[in-house]
């Protein structure tokens, strides 16, 4: 289930290795998932399936040999894979999976044998396309197909043996046309092969469209085949999850689950520990080191990467983030593609937006926001504030309130404060500004002009009293 970062590798390519590429087919729509977005771009485990898919194929070929058979909203499917370098077929009208291959013909005229995948069957691990290829080779087969024995396969293919203890293939029947005994069958076609590229062009021409949506379905090539007299193997995957498709929300979530349950294995394994992993939410992606502890109720999401011996607190919310060692996270945090220094302590309740840079031992607490800023090593801002595009040292104090004025209704400005600064409470600054090394702002200032090095600058109306006032004011209402 788990895509293993070592992928047993197919044959050892040498001068007469077989030139192998792979197809994927990701060109329907997904009717069943009831969506304006294309079936492959639905998310399990933090990316789209077909990334997953991608990412498997890639590992035994190189991308310059994976075309993707993209035909339903397809430019938003091939932007959104764009960055994996895998080429490209157009299957512009989608007549069934059969149909997908003919349109692929001539990309794939170059090679001797293509392993073809299911766009929509996430969790196929590369150790098994391997096996699976080295299976059809070693059986000269024309087609081989990858199957699984599943509990409940209703929806799916069904195979039918030649015989039982037999590799080779009678047929496979689809859900639809399947008799009630074929129902009762288990071995399921799990919507990967391999085929011999000169016999596949050779008969798919044959499949027959004789069916309630004149479709050209791939899986009666097996019989077609078989009927030309050429060897149509099947070969077992002992793991039937991994070969399960995300046809309906329901089976999305299941992979889901499936996925995180995996991730999340995988990281106690190395050493991270993980409260309640079912209320956690981590992306397939996402790095975390040794003795970091997860509570419940976190969401790691994207690319990030976690350090060790950090404590994530509960409620917190971290995408695309890099956090080094020892960082405290306290509950309810939000972090989008921020940078936190080592034992920084951030929470409870920080929004660290885009291009946040916290320093090492920095804090930043109770309902702070902060968007493209760098706080120095060691650098406090604790309390209901909002610091964006700002330059900020080391050992620099942030009273609570403190707002950064970046923005004058049409641009953006920055805000400088060097080290050992101290700003009073509830201060403006009102950028472009900056506030000299080891300056002191008085509380409630708005600093409209740069304030030297050591400096002390209050911005703000004298206090007046009047003694007596608040008692008359009260003698004169008795009256
Ligand atoms: C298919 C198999 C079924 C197998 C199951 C395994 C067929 C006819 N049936 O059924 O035997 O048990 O997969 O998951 O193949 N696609 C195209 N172009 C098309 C139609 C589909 O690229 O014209 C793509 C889809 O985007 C999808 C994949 O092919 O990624 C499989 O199509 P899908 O409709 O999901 O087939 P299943 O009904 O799941
Ligand atoms: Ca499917």
């Amino acid at each position: 289930m788990k895509k293993s970062r070592n992928a047993s590798s197919a044959r050892t390519p040498g001068p007469s290795a077989p030139r192998v590429a792979i197809a994927i087919m990701a060109a329907g729509k997904g009717t069943r998932l009831k969506s304006q977005l294309p079936k492959v771009l639905h998310e399990v485990g933090g990316k789209p399936l077909l990334a997953h898919v991608i990412a498997a194929a890639t590992r035994i070929v190189p991308p310059n040999d994976v075309f993707a058979i993209i035909g339903h909203e397809a430019d938003r499917v091939r932007s959104a894979v764009a960055n994996t370098a895998i080429n490209f077929v157009l299957q512009s009208e989608q007549r069934g999976t059969g149909h997908a291959l003919m349109v692929a013909r001539e990309a794939l005229a170059g090679y001797d044998h293509v392993i073809v995948l299911s766009g929509d069957a996430p969790q196929i691990t590369p150790q098994t396309l391997a096996r699976l290829l080295n299976f059809h080779l070693d059986q000269q087969a024309a087609m081989t197909l990858l199957s699984a024995d599943i509990d409940n396969p209703t929806s799916y293919g069904r195979i039918l043996r030649k015989n039982p203890r037999d590799a080779e293939v009678q047929a496979i029947v689809e859900e639809k046309s399947a008799t009630p005994a074929q129902k009762k069958i288990r071995e399921i076609n799990a919507g990967f092969y391999v085929f011999a590229i000169a016999q596949l062009v050779s008969h798919i021409e044959k499949l027959p469209t004789a069916n309630p949506h004149s479709a050209y379905y791939l899986t009666e090539i097996a019989e077609v085949l078989r009927k030309a007299k050429q060897r149509v193997a099947v070969y077992k995957t002992e793991d039937p999850g991994e070969v399960l498709g995300a046809n309906t929300r329901a089976e999305l979530s299941f992979i889901d689950h499936q996925i995180r349950m995996c991730k999340c294995q995988q990281l106690m394994s190395e050493g991270v520990t993980i409260f309640y992993p079912a209320t956690c939410v981590i992306d397939d992606d996402v790095e975390i080191a040794p003795d970091t502890v997860i509570e419940p109720f976190v969401q790691i999401l994207g690319k990030s990467r976690i350090g060790a011996a950090c404590r994530i607190r509960s409620y917190s919310v971290i995408r695309d983030s890099e956090i080094a060692d020892g960082v405290l996270v306290r509950p309810g945090c939000i972090l989008e593609e921020a940078h936190v220094g080592p034992n920084a302590v951030l929470g409870p309740y920080s929004h660290l937006r885009p291009g946040s840079d916290i320093g090492e031992a920095a804090h930043v607490g109770n309902f702070v926001e902060t968007k493209k800023i760098k706080l120095g090593k060691g650098s406090k801002a604790n309390h209901l504030t909002y610091l964006g595009d700002a330059e900020i040292g080391a050992g620099v104090n942030i009273g609570a309130g403190t707002i950064t004025c970046n923005y004058d209704g049409v641009n953006k400005h920055t805000t400088i404060i060097e080290d050992g600064v101290f700003i009073g409470s509830d201060s403006t600054l009102v950028a472009p500004v900056r506030v000299g090394k080891g300056a002191y702002v008085g509380a409630a200032s708005c600093i409209t002009e740069d304030v030297p090095g050591d400096a002390l600058a209050v911005g703000r109306s004298r206090q007046i009293v009047k003694e007596g006032w608040a008692r008359e004011k009260r003698a004169a209402k008795l009256k």
